[in-house]
């Protein structure tokens, strides 16, 4: 069984700022890193280092060939990755001393897709792989048709939520990953309960994994529902606690068919994350995780 992620690639500016910048005003930050970065990406690498075999599709500029590079070294199928006229997409990304974060994307090269790219990457796939996409992308509508005609199963991260995502052929979707922002955005309600009850009103048959940040994590599908604490951390940096948590549940629940414990793997994963700065950098080991 084999996960196909297509998603986005980008070069993360990371910003350290005393507060985020204000409408008007000038801000001087006190630090820059550049990392390896994308939801894509980071699901990507999450998923490998869970233990699952990964095949990552998306374009590149001719400045991103690093971003395959890092992902093969974690063991990710880069042979689809393609290079195309558009510069790499890219994420300016300001970090306060909370961890918190605030991202401006460039979608560059992400948003450069055509269809015969996404055929030709879903090729070989077969029933019950997965494919895996978030909003960073476009041409999301064509790889879930082509996904459900070959049975695939099809896991979607709606982030960065937009209009665009009502228009999709969402009831391909088996596993959604949101968070409260977008869970909002989708039912128009801000309660998790609330949110997971009219997630299986309106997709009886999928699945709902709700993060809450700090508050934890919730898995709710037609039958079941369960919540799981977040651990305490202190956090350096939460860029990609979301694409961490997103590649360690979906690679638990598909072995293993245990929300419970994919809740908890997925959540221990993303507080190991938020304690390190960077995005894909700071996502851990399988080993590390079990520890
Ligand atoms: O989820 C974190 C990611 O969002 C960053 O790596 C950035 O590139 C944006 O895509």
């Amino acid at each position: 069984m084999r996960f196909f992620s297509l998603g986005s690639l980008n070069i993360d500016y990371v910003y350290a700022v005393d507060h985020f910048v204000s409408a008007g005003e000038t801000l001087s930050s006190t630090n820059m890193e550049i990392f390896p970065g994308g939801k894509g990406l980071n699901q990507s690498i999450a998923l490998a280092r869970a233990g699952a075999k990964v095949l990552h599709g998306g374009l590149i500029g001719n400045d991103g060939a690093f971003l395959a590079d890092i992902l093969a070294d974690d063991g990710v199928d880069v042979s689809r990755i393609s290079t195309c006229d558009e510069a790499t997409g890219h994420a300016i990304i300001q970090v306060n001393p909370q961890g918190q974060n605030c991202i401006l994307l460039f979608p560059g090269a992400n948003r450069a897709l055509i269809e015969s790219y996404v055929t030709d990457f879903l090729a070989d796939a077969e029933e019950n792989d997965v494919l895996l996409m978030q909003n960073e992308t476009n041409c999301i509508d064509i790889a879930f048709k082509i996904a459900k005609k070959k049975k695939m199963q099809i896991a979607f991260n709606p982030s960065p939520f937009d209009k665009s995502i009502e228009n999709l052929p969402l009831e391909y979707v088996d596993w959604f990953f949101c968070n409260e922002i977008e869970g909002k955005e989708l039912f128009g309600s801000s309660n998790p309960e609330r949110i997971a009850d009219l997630f299986s009103e309106r997709f009886p048959n999928a699945k709902l994994i709700l993060t809450l940040g700090k508050h934890g994590a919730i898995y709710s599908d037609a039958k079941e529902r369960y919540f799981q604490p977040a651990y305490v951390v202190e956090a350096v940096d939460t860029t990609a606690a979301g694409d961490t948590f997103t590649g360690y549940f979906l690679h638990t629940i598909i072995t293993d068919n245990d929300a419970k414990k994919a809740l908890k793997r997925a959540t221990t994963a993303s507080a190991i994350a938020v304690m390190f700065e960077g995005a894909s950098v700071s996502i851990p080991t399988a080993e590390e995780v079990e520890k």
